[in-house]
């Protein structure tokens, strides 16, 4: 690996950047969780560089993990929620970001509720965009602490077989591990009801298994995720309790496989709908894991961004 910069200078989402770039990302990340281990967490390396968090959408995980990822690179750090801001009074998001600006912030870390937020505020702003989540389009941090997760359990995500479980139409969360997944060689299946799998999405290469127990028998790594009921705007499932029976992740379902496989979780889960808490506590699961990378994978964005000021 030769590369030193990412491509880029902003982290849109995951079909925007390379191999290199995840792999650059994935190496920086790997010195960064020795830091994280030591008794004293923290560098100096962004000590002149300034971030505003700008969450317009419910967060516990990236805003929280961002914010100690900024902190541990002694960044000096700002935190907004829409909920109590003058966004509340009809102020535009580009005139809410430009005040921010004003204030010499370097980098902003945007959740929005509409995709392409981050695409548009990164045409019309100086500042390094990182999407922390944008509507139903890309979470590229989580798919790459995802990714990292799998390499540091397996020790190299090329060849692995992943299926993506659930609701996968609502889903940033899976479209950004597809991609991610793909540009580093694992095989991506995608499973669940057929009303909550997009049509044509085995365009983007993917193979789709409508049955869950032909795709735990398939795979060494489920990714289960949450059934998104806050963006259903019609019913795609007939009830919670029918996902469940035929789609809800338990002891005894896996029980069944004559292998070992990996469970992974983005969170928030909804224990007993998509997992069951015999699974998701148990010692298949890497769910606590995968939310410790997401510190050290942030840290190794916002450092190799920093450097593309
Ligand atoms: N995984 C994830 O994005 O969780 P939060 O919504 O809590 O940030």
């Amino acid at each position: 690996m030769s590369e030193t910069h990412l491509s880029t200078r902003h982290l849109l989402g995951i079909k925007y950047i390379n191999e290199a770039d995840i792999q650059l990302i994935f190496q920086t990340a790997d010195e960064f969780k020795d830091v994280i281990n030591r008794p004293i967490k923290k560098v100096p390396s962004l000590r002149d560089v300034t971030i505003a968090n700008l969450f317009f959408e419910n967060s516990t995980r990236t805003k929280i993990s961002f914010e100690l990822a900024e902190k541990r690179l002694s960044a000096d750090v700002v935190n907004f929620s829409a909920s109590s801001s003058s966004v509340k009074k009809g102020e535009t998001l580009l005139d809410t970001v430009n005040n921010v600006l004003s204030m010499k912030v370097d980098i902003i870390v945007i959740r929005h509720p509409t995709p392409g937020t981050p695409i548009y505020l990164s045409r019309r702003v100086e500042a390094n965009i990182i999407n922390a989540g944008d509507g139903t389009h890309e979470h590229p941090t989580q798919a790459l602490l995802d990714a990292y997760s799998i390499r540091s359990k397996y020790g190299d995500v090329a060849g692995k077989k992943v299926v993506i479980v659930g609701d996968i139409k609502h889903s940033r969360v899976a479209l950004s591990n597809i991609f991610c997944l793909q540009k580093l060689g694992a095989k991506v299946k995608v499973c669940g009801p057929p009303t909550l799998i997009p049509k044509h999405i085995e365009s983007l290469g993917v193979g789709v298994e409508y049955d869950i127990d032909k795709a735990l028998a398939w795979c060494d790594v489920a990714n289960v995720l949450r059934i998104q009921l806050e963006r259903q705007d019609v019913k795609y499932i007939p009830s919670l309790r029918e996902y469940a029976l035929f789609y809800g992740i338990n002891k005894e379902r896996l029980s069944k496989l004559d292998k070992e496989i990996t469970i992974m979780h983005p969170g928030p889960i909804n224990r007993g709908i998509e997992l069951n808490s015999d699974v998701a506590d148990s010692e298949h699961s890497i769910i606590l894991e995968q939310v410790e990378n997401g510190v050290a994978i942030r840290m190794a964005v916002l450092y190799l961004l920093a450097g593309r000021r």
